[in-house]
């Protein structure tokens, strides 16, 4: 896969965005991933009430992916939420450094984050949300 199909991601991460459970913050994220095989991934945030059990959108689809196919190699991954200090926000930090883990080391994957209305959109790449990430 040479390109990420932004469009398709996007249209994956909207999606599952309808479903987010989040009763308690009303903050719903979607988002998808895609792996260097052209697999699509997506996954929306599930909130509990026990608040620090909830899975962010992200790691949903990261988890989906890794329990889907061996050896996932991230290609591209993308964030829809409505920002709170920029249009479009961006992933959390536990978020980041789930992400990198599936990078394999390359910095260069690009992340797009945008908001519903595709409005604030902005791509990034997982080395500059995450410099110096943690590796064991
Ligand atoms: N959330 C995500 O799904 N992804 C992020 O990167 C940031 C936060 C969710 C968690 C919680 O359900 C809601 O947004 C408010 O924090």
């Amino acid at each position: 896969m040479a390109t990420p199909e932004w469009d398709k991601l996007l249209s994956a991460a909207n999606k599952a965005r309808f479903n987010a459970y989040a009763p308690y913050s009303e903050f719903l994220v979607g988002a998808s991933v895609q792996t260097v095989g052209g697999e699509i991934f997506s996954g929306c945030n599930v909130e509990n009430a026990s608040y620090g059990l909830t899975i962010c959108a992200e790691r949903t689809a990261l988890v989906k992916m890794v329990s889907e196919i061996a050896f996932p190699v991230l290609a591209a991954v993308c964030v829809v939420l409505k920002g709170g200090h920029m249009k479009g926000g961006s992933p959390c930090g536990a978020c980041r450094q789930f992400i990198w883990e599936f990078c394999r080391g390359n910095e260069d994957v690009p992340v797009l984050m945008t908001d519903p209305d595709d409005t604030g959109r902005r791509y990034s790449t997982i080395g500059q949300l995450l410099p110096e990430a943690f590796v064991l």
